[in-house]
């Protein structure tokens, strides 16, 4: 194998994707544009890797500060993105004294394999070939480049998509923008480079024109995996990306042995954690640093974001949750929200219509029915009654709620907060309590009941009395 070394086109803006981030930083479902590149471009660990950057350079190095340290990393700074050919003539400077394989990239091509680079570089290398590339066979239409045959049934050029006449359009072969070159003709190929076409760009792709001219040996790795190759240049193609993206995570977890009821309704970020025997049901949507311990199961309809399960929790048709810890045992809804902050303790339970953030709920705490609990400790065992609220805020700041252990909350309960209610303690239904409430007493706070004896029969008119 010949020394390898890996350009990385970057520098582009990108105006399709209607953002002012550089293209190449607009986020997958996992990473970067320019991190999935460069995370593949490492596994071939080449002699070096040469980035080019322009629109917001620095942004771009800064989203990769963690390869920075190496050694084989270099930029080369491409100041008017004048089109993709003009950008590898930026990195010259950082190939000087290298003889080998160039391996060229484009910083919007997130998906491409390992594997399937390799093989381009070993085919590259077998044929003694001056370039090569890797063609896309595909019935369905790309707005990628033509790769034009001629009569013999060799690559002649390249004819970009606004270039292209009409009949060009109906041909299925499609430039990936991966190119493997022989070192030795990158200076004399892109020197040969002009600017008139339909974008007033120096094309790459013209090197493979070049190439056949100079009867040169180009070869050609033919895929038909188009997601492979899918470049990000709409939010529409990143949309596609991310869906496969996020096929490969939920093919990869069916394999380790997660129960998918429906893995086409199943929307879950690359870096989500899901142990072998958790069961996930239809419609549910797992972000950020969600993790899954083994034995939990999700019923449907469910979000999750930032949220930690463990060991054998249900969470019940319909819950919401952002940045909560949900403890081993317990269960959730049907139709709860656990807002931030929410931390709910090994057996509790929080029923349907309830709502909880900031708080902690200890070990086989209950509260069943129509209830929000802001800003509260909630001590062990205790049952909470339904209706009942915390009255966290007095429209200015908010107020802690503590409620001790064993206590018992009857229905329709209103805690106004700061507030404090001991263990042991019962709290009589339809309360307010604005009070501490010392443990094992009675607290009661309701209007006493007035009966009249007869009242109706004087003053309701009761149909036929
Ligand atoms: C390019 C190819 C096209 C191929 C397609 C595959 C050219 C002329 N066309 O088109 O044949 O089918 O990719 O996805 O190469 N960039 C720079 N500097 C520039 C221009 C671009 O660094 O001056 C970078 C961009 O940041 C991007 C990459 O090069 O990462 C490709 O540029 P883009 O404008 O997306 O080219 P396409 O139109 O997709
Ligand atoms: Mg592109």
């Amino acid at each position: 194998m010949n020394s390898l070394a890996v350009v990385i086109l970057a520098a582009g803006l990108g105006k399709r994707m209607q953002r002012d981030c550089p293209k190449v930083l607009v986020k997958t479902i996992s990473k970067s544009l320019i991190e999935h590149v460069v995370d593949t471009a490492l596994s071939l660990n080449p002699e070096r890797l040469v980035i080019v950057t322009g629109h917001k350079k620095e942004l771009v190095e800064e989203a990769l500060a963690k390869h920075n340290a190496l050694p084989s990393l270099s930029y080369a700074f491409q100041a008017k993105q004048l089109g993709t050919g003009h950008a590898l003539q930026t990195a010259l400077p950082q190939l000087a004294g290298f003889n080998g394989t160039v391996l060229v990239l484009y910083g919007d091509v997130p998906l491409i394999r390992t594997q399937t680079l390799k093989t381009l570089v070993d085919l590259h290398e077998q044929n003694q070939a001056a370039l090569s590339l890797i063609a896309l066979h595909d019935n369905h239409d790309h707005d990628y480049g033509r790769v034009m045959r001629d009569a013999a049934g060799k690559i002649e050029k390249i004819v970009e998509l606004k270039d292209c006449s009409r009949q060009d359009l109906l041909i299925r072969e499609f430039n990936s923008g991966v190119y493997a070159m022989q070192s030795a003709l990158l200076e004399p190929a892109l020197a040969s480079l002009k600017n008139n076409n339909s974008q007033g760009e120096y094309y790459l792709t013209d090197i493979i024109g070049y190439a056949y001219n100079a009867g040169l040996e180009i070869s050609s790795l033919l895929i038909h995996d188009a997601e492979e190759v899918q470049g990000v240049n709409t939010p529409h193609d990143l949309c596609i990306v991310n869906k496969t993206l996020r096929d490969r995570k939920i093919y990869a977890l069916i394999e380790a042995g997660v129960e998918i009821e429906d893995p086409s309704s199943l929307f879950i970020d690359e870096q989500v954690e899901v142990a072998s025997g958790v069961k996930l049901g239809p419609q549910i949507t797992l972000k950020g640093n969600t993790k899954i311990l083994c034995g939990a199961n999700l019923e449907g309809c469910a979000y999750l974001k930032d949220t930690f399960v463990a060991e054998g929790a249900v969470i019940k048709f319909g819950v919401r949750s952002e940045n909560a810890i949900i403890g081993t045992g317990v269960s959730v809804g049907p139709f709860a929200h656990l807002r931030p902050g929410t931390k709910l303790e090994e057996n509790s339970h929080v029923g349907n219509f309830v709502e909880v953030k900031n708080s902690n709920l200890k070990g086989g705490v209950k509260a069943s029915h129509l209830t929000y609990l802001g800003d509260c400790v909630i001590g062990t065992g205790t049952n909470i009654g339904a209706g009942t609220i915390t009255c966290n805020y007095d429209g200015y700041a908010k107020h802690q709620t503590v409620i001790g252990e064993g206590v018992f909350v009857g229905s329709d309960t209103c805690f106004v907060a700061p507030v404090k209610v001991g263990d042991g303690a019962t709290i009589g239904a339809g309360s307010v309590i604005t009070k501490d409430v010392a443990p094992h007493s009675l607290a009661l706070s309701r209007a006493p009941q007035v009966e009249k004896k007869e009242w109706s029969k004087h003053n309701r008119k009761i149909r036929g009395g």
